[in-house]
């Protein structure tokens, strides 16, 4: 156990070298973070986001769950669901209106972000959304982490087996999205789960991996990939599983 640990350590000071950053990663944070629940927001910067809505934005989107593309509902949170309300922000910021990204200000972006979470029953509060502020808030149903959509790319780590002629992890963290393929620093050491997921379309045979602990990124296949996990990377992290 402690030469994982090691490794670990090794690995999360190696990325934090190459990133540049000086923090020192204890994992010790105190003060309780804001969720999207919190009150992000106020309802009169979601009726600026409105009025600036209806002149810009409304022609190609609607903000019901139905329609022209929709930015409510089942879409919306397929879309966004564990992103950060900071993603949320740049891809508009960066593309919308629709090929005139960047035409608004960085006030008037903000307020459509606080229009589309008021519009997603995210409850308003009593201060104003500023970006940079909330960047690193997950995007989270109120009933916490939902299933991710087909499609999303994720992260699951868990315990390698053989069920029949499919390779399976077992033990597995529920799938994490992810916007980078390969492994994660703290995939050697963070706790597993109680998920099970088939490995699809694997090029390379892993027998000599069975029993042993393996971090894989792919495309969900089904919600919250019931049909399994098209797999793009597929690395062991640790001998040793769970
Ligand atoms: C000319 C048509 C057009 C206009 C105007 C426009 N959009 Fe879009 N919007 C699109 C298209 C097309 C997409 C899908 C693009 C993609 O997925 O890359 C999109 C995607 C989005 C998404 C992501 C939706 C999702 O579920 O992934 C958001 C949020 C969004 N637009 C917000 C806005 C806002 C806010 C405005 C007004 C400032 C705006 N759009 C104006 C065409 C438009």
């Amino acid at each position: 156990m402690r030469s994982l640990f090691l490794v670990a350590t090794v690995i999360a000071a190696v990325v934090g070298t190459a990133a540049g950053a000086v923090t020192v990663v204890t994992g010790a944070q105190t003060a309780p973070a804001k969720t999207l629940w919190d009150g992000l927001y106020t309802d009169e910067q979601a009726s600026r986001g409105n009025a600036v809505f209806n002149a810009t934005c409304e022609n190609c989107h609607t903000l019901d769950s139905q329609g022209n593309r929709p930015l409510s509902g089942k879409k919306f949170w397929d879309s966004y669901t564990q992103k950060t309300v900071g993603d949320l922000f740049t891809f508009i910021q960066k593309n919308m209106p629709n090929g005139n990204g960047g035409s608004l200000s960085e006030k008037t972006y903000a307020d459509l972000v606080a229009l589309v979470l008021k519009s997603n029953g995210i409850p308003a509060g009593t201060t104003e959304l500023v970006p940079s502020e909330v960047a690193a808030i997950p995007i989270v149903p109120k009933d916490g982490p939902a299933e991710l959509p087909a499609g999303a790319l994720v992260r699951i780590v868990g315990c390698l087996a053989k069920n029949g002629p499919d390779f399976v992890l077992t033990s597995a963290t529920p799938p994490q999205r992810t916007d980078k393929t390969g492994t994660a620093p703290d995939d050697a050491s963070r706790p597993l789960g109680e998920k099970s997921i088939t490995l699809k379309f694997l090029l390379t045979k892993l027998d000599a991996d069975i029993g042993k602990r393996i971090s894989a990124t792919g495309l969900l296949m089904g919600a919250g990939g019931i049909n399994g996990l098209n797999v793009t990377t597929v690395t062991k992290v640790a001998d040793s599983c769970p």
